[in-house]
């Protein structure tokens, strides 16, 4: 598949008279797609059934004409204001009960059936009229599930689908009670009628609780993207997308992604470093101008899998946000790492967002390709460059990796529920994994929790899986690879209630939690070899191997076959060790890395990337400030 560059671009914030010259630009910088539509509701439907497709219909042809292929979104994240006359009540609430007000954007509640339905419509016409259009090569529903805080809601809408949710679960109230355990506090219940959302509880709600509302939110993405599907499907044989964001991991993407085509992510490396990154000081310093060198990468795998091999980068931020707490300009040259390691992790496509710098309203300050005034931009520039190498280079084939990580979206909604120390989190200590792996130059394959075959891999981490399907277990007790489960594998029944027998319960691995502590940041447990087990921590007995152990000779690590058992959250050089040793074990070569490069391994060729300021010299290779070198192998 031949990778391809693209833009978000705006028709309707700009005058007609610009478009033609906008399409001819972007033709000559190089790029193929133009994704437009996805928050022009109030543009196409001014009033309650008054429609303007003109404006969109020339838009079309105008991009289509002069070359470019059209990615049409759906507009639903942003309901115009008038369609809250008409459902007063579609309001997203927040776990505090305030509802949400309009004005910007992603206002709805998932549960509405009342928007619902206008969803479905509006995309009807827009697959009916564009479904066949030439242009119109793939489509979009709406934008960024989750973001701004937005998948779970506490509307009276949401309560009442959480009703007949549960009722299709459980069958009947006793039920639910037992498995909940609600004779604890008295909280048994007489009706599903009678169950509410567990927000404004006194103190905690019942993890079971809790956990099932989260399952619920998600499960009601996963069919508000699907009512569309099915229309958009109906009337149009191009791929349809949806673009997810960057660790907003409140509802199963890999669910939502099962029917869609492509899955495609919003990358801002400089947007996520300060907040969803989790690194320290210093670390956030040497890398402002850069971003985290794995967060990208991090996505890149994931949303491949999420895509099931098909996925691009939609949004990739050119030049500095606006959204963040600090928005610098980037390094020269990342605009170009950035994109070359898309494709190198296998992007069909990097679109970069946005076309122009838009004078006006929220995004302001938010770097365009252009400045508001049309000239370039800086990203300009290195999008050329990119365009140019795109043009002379063979494509990028990817390859099985040697290692996968299991990824688990009920994991994450567990942990939330019950992270059992401030700060714990899956997606941390998942991210905590795939960063090792990385330092020792592994590229990484992840995997959704739904795989039962792990042919071909020689090493799985499954960090974290607090619940895990029997017949996840079985497979890879069974499989080939080395496997290293834990902290936390089993800790849960799939109601949030501690299974007796006591977890892990792995068949062939001899090793159970007896006790787990969550440790304060000025608390730890020194190893014997260096390192420390931080935040987390677990009692292990059993008779399996011991490889780990700590100062005072408690057990941190046991091994029986190819399973090992890891009870603990290990810091950086511990696991450094860890991974080393389970890597030679396990015959994988590794191959350390300086701090801030990182190497992606292909099917012939290995791509090494420089995310620091300086200039590198490691392993024979020489790599500029903000580098990338492609070795063939
Ligand atoms: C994304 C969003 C875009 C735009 C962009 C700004 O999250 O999809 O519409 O807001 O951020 O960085």
């Amino acid at each position: 598949m031949k990778r391809t560059l693209g833009t978000c671009y705006y028709p309707e914030q700009w005058p007609v008279e610009m478009w033609e010259s906008d399409a001819r630009r972007m033709v000559e910088a190089g790029l193929t797609w133009v994704r437009i539509g996805e928050f022009s509701w109030s543009k196409l439907e001014p009033k309650p059934d008054e429609y303007h497709w003109d404006w969109l219909d020339l838009a079309i042809e105008i991009l289509g004409t002069a070359g470019l292929k059209v990615v049409l979104g759906t507009p639903t994240a942003t309901p115009p204001r008038w369609m809250l006359k008409r459902h007063p009540d579609m309001l997203a609430v927040d776990v505090e009960g305030r509802q949400r007000k309009f004005g910007s954007r992603r206002h709805y509640c998932f549960s509405h059936e009342g928007y619902k339905k206008e969803c479905v419509k509006i995309a009807e016409l827009m697959a009916r009229r564009y479904g066949t259009n030439p242009h119109v090569a793939a489509w979009q529903i709406d934008n960024e599930y989750g973001c701004h805080d937005t998948t779970i809601s506490y509307s009276d809408a949401a309560a009442a689908a959480f009703r007949i949710w549960l009722e299709n679960r459980y069958g009947t109230i006793a039920r639910l009670n037992a498995e909940w355990g609600n004779t604890f506090w008295s909280m048994d219940y007489d009706c599903f009628d009678d169950i509410d959302p567990p927000n404004l509880t006194v103190t905690e709600a019942n993890p079971a609780h809790s956990l099932a509302f989260r399952r619920f939110s998600s499960d009601q993405v996963v069919l508000f993207n699907q009512l569309q599907l099915d229309v958009i499907r109906r009337h149009s044989a191009a791929p349809v997308s949806h673009n997810y964001m960057g660790r907003i991991t409140d509802f199963d993407h890999f669910a939502v992604g099962e029917n869609l085509d492509i899955a495609t992510w919003d990358s801002y490396p400089l947007g996520f470093l300060e907040d969803r990154v989790g690194a320290d000081a210093a670390h956030q310093h040497k890398f402002a101008r850069q971003g985290d060198p794995d967060f990208q990468a991090f996505h890149h795998d994931l949303y491949r899998a999420v895509g099931r091999g098909r996925w691009w980068v939609m949004e990739q931020q050119p030049g500095p946000v606006n959204w963040a707490p600090h928005n610098p300009v980037p390094l020269a040259g990342m605009v170009r790492l950035w994109s070359w390691e898309a494709f190198a992790h296998g992007a069909e496509a990097v679109c970069y967002f946005r076309w122009r710098q838009v004078p006006f309203a929220q995004e302001q300050l938010h770097a365009g390709l252009l400045r508001p005034d049309s000239k370039d931009a800086f990203a300009m520039e290195e999008v050329r460059k990119v365009s140019a190498e795109m043009r002379d280079a063979p494509d990028v084939v990817s390859g099985q990796a040697p290692v996968a990580i299991v990824f688990d979206y009920d994991a994450d909604f567990a942990w939330a529920t019950q992270p059992h120390g401030r700060d714990l989190s899956y997606f941390g200590l998942v991210f905590h994994t795939y960063k090792a792996l990385r330092r020792q130059g592994l590229s990484v394959d992840i995997l959704p929790s739904t795989t039962r075959n792990f042919d071909g891999y020689k090493l799985i981490m499954a960090p974290g899986l607090m619940f895990m399907q029997d017949a996840l277990k079985h497979a890879l007790a069974s499989c080939d690879s080395a496997v290293v489960y834990g902290p936390r594998t089993g800790a849960r029944n799939g109601e949030m209630a501690i299974p007796v027998p006591l977890p892990p319960d792995i068949s062939g691995l001899d090793v159970t939690v007896a006790q787990i502590e969550s440790l304060r940041s000025d608390i730890f447990v020194p190893l014997q070899g260096g390192g420390r087990v931080i935040c987390y921590r677990e009692v292990l007995e059993g008779s399996a191997q011991v490889t780990l152990r700590s100062e005072a000779g408690e057990p941190v690590a046991m091994c029986q076959g190819n399973q090992t058992y890891l009870g603990g959250w290990l810091d950086d050089e511990a696991l450094d060790q860890f991974i080393v040793t389970t890597c030679a074990v396990a015959q994988i070569k590794t191959l350390p890395m300086p701090d801030g490069v990182r190497i992606r391994t292909t099917k012939a060729e290995r791509f090494w990337f420089n995310y620091t300021d300086q200039s590198v010299a490691c392993h024979g290779i020489e790599l500029e400030p903000a580098g990338v070198l492609r070795v063939t192998m």
